[in-house]
């Protein structure tokens, strides 16, 4: 039995669809790329913005189509959109499993039963925000099925918390990903050490505000840095990133600390601001103002020179004024970001921003609010790359470059609006994504510094998953553009 497998959204959602991945293929099904030759096709969703939503919609209409000629195909939809909506996607006779994201340790089973006796299946959790009685479940189920061949090679990702109790005013993640639990430390390192000895070089430690990462056991508390030291000695680990780190003091200098100290630490700081208003600010339930961000960005930069700090934006958020559109910008100007992703404000059904605010500021608006905001960091970036010229850095290489002679996102201008950086490559393949297929000894690969710089350069395909050292010789404002040394 074949399945198709798409995936929506966040790095969360990535690893989802690898242990998702990992356990079909355990059960003996087999991946395809084609959605026209798939048994099964799932769809791991994501609910963040309405645009997110609606790439999903157009996909499931998609696959209608094609089930047209196929009755027997199974369409499943995973994730924080199956959480979010539930039995309404039930409604749709295309779809016959809708399994949320605390559900995933069934989805063999809800494939086997659909494909089997053709049974429909809504698996969701009802009181998303009570303490989660799928908790044993999903530890295991992350702990059995990790990496999968299906990741960048020599890469992984280890998740340290599920959930999020932070309920920024905008924000749908705790509505369909639940109360915020950290994984125990002695799970989080058996998991890193076997991944190392399956030969991944780097792995990303991911929380929706990983820098809160606290596990109280054997009478002491861990935190993230604790986290950094421990999988610092896993022999086989050379680098170690987390992502996405909430703008807090608690835990801030013993994490930066950890950077500084440990050599495999990647200076690398994703940690969003989302506006440089604090009557913005305030409003989204954000709990720091724009000095205290700045103040701990001086601090990270003090204590790890040389870091590489990214941040997020959204632009239009309800009762935003030019005034307070101004101070993002001065606040995009002051951060120096190696590069920021920016977003348009979309309403979420059940947020406070949602209940409470008129969604006020026009689509016209916030689309020139983002073409600003893009262009102001994108100069930034531009300045920040061109340091690069003539350096020589390190890069684990993902695999073939997208496309030959544009960055590997195949993105003319900075990200476009709502789009992120994502890594370009899933696994080293020998066609490109382009559908071209490499014959050349040297084609263009694609890398990524410590620092999340994104390098492209020729070199051979065998490389994909190694460390490579490149020598800068031109830049554009995403990409470091070189030559193997
Ligand atoms: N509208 C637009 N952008 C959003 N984000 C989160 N919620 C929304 C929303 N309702 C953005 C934030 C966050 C990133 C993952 O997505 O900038 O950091
Ligand atoms: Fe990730 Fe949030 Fe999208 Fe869910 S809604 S996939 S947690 S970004």
């Amino acid at each position: 039995m074949k399945v198709f497998l798409q995936t929506y959204g966040c790095q969360m959602n990535k690893l989802d669809t690898a242990l998702v991945t990992s356990a079909l293929k355990k059960a003996g099904f087999s991946l395809t790329e084609s959605e026209k030759g798939a048994d099964v096709a799932l769809i791991n969703t994501c609910s963040v913005r309405d645009h997110a939503e609606q790439r999903v919609l157009s996909h499931l209409g998609h696959l209608k189509h094609i089930k047209k000629s196929k009755p027997n195909m199974v369409v499943g939809v995973i994730g924080c959109m199956a959480q979010r909506l539930g039995a309404e996607l039930l409604e749709d006779r295309t779809i016959d499993i809708v399994c949320g994201p605390a559900q995933i340790p069934q989805i063999t089973e809800l494939v086997t039963k659909a494909l089997q006796e053709k049974k429909r299946t809504l698996v969701i959790t009802e009181k998303i925000r009570q303490k989660p009685a799928e908790d044993e479940a999903l530890e295991k189920f992350e702990s059995v099925f990790d990496s999968d061949d299906k990741q960048i090679p020599g890469q992984a990702f280890v998740r340290v918390m599920r959930g999020c109790n932070n309920f920024c005013t905008y924000c749908i993640v705790p509505y369909v990903r639940g109360p915020e639990v950290s994984r125990p430390p002695a799970a989080i390192i058996e998991q890193a050490k076997r991944l190392a000895g399956k030969g991944v070089k780097l792995v990303t430690l991911l929380g929706q505000m990983v820098n809160a990462y606290k596990y109280n056991t054997c009478g002491r508390t861990y935190c993230l840095a604790d986290l950094l030291y421990m999988v610092s000695e896993i022999e086989g680990i050379e680098w170690i990133r987390f992502v996405t780190s909430y703008p807090a003091e608690e835990f801030y200098d013993q994490i930066l600390k950890a950077m500084a100290d440990l050599p495999k630490v990647c200076n690398y700081l994703h940690m969003p601001a989302q506006s440089g208003s604090d009557k913005i600010l305030k409003a989204m339930n954000r709990n720091y103002t724009v000095s205290k961000y700045l103040e701990l960005l001086d601090r990270a930069r003090a204590m790890v020179p040389g870091i590489a700090i990214a941040g997020d934006f959204m632009v239009g958020f309800p009762g935003e004024t030019e005034e307070d559109f101004g101070r993002t910008v001065n606040l995009v100007q002051k951060a120096r970001y190696k590069n920021c992703f920016i977003f348009k404000y979309s309403a979420r059904p059940g947020t406070a921003a949602d209940k409470r605010l008129q969604d006020d500021v026009s689509e016209e608006v916030k689309k020139r609010r983002n073409i600003k905001l893009l262009a102001v960091q994108e100069k930034i970036s531009d300045e920040l790359s061109k340091e690069f010229i003539g350096k020589k850095v390190k890069v684990l290489v993902e695999g073939l470059s997208k496309k030959s002679g544009v960055n590997p996102c195949g993105e003319k201008s900075y990200p476009p609006q709502g789009r992120r950086t994502s890594p370009p490559l899933g696994p080293l393949r020998l066609r490109s994504e382009t559908g071209e297929i490499s014959l050349k000894a040297n084609p263009q690969l694609v890398g990524r510094t410590a620092e999340d710089w994104i390098v492209v350069f020729n070199g051979p395909v065998g490389l994909a998953g190694e460390f490579a050292k490149v020598k800068i010789t031109r830049t554009s404002p995403l990409t470091l553009f070189g030559e193997m040394t």
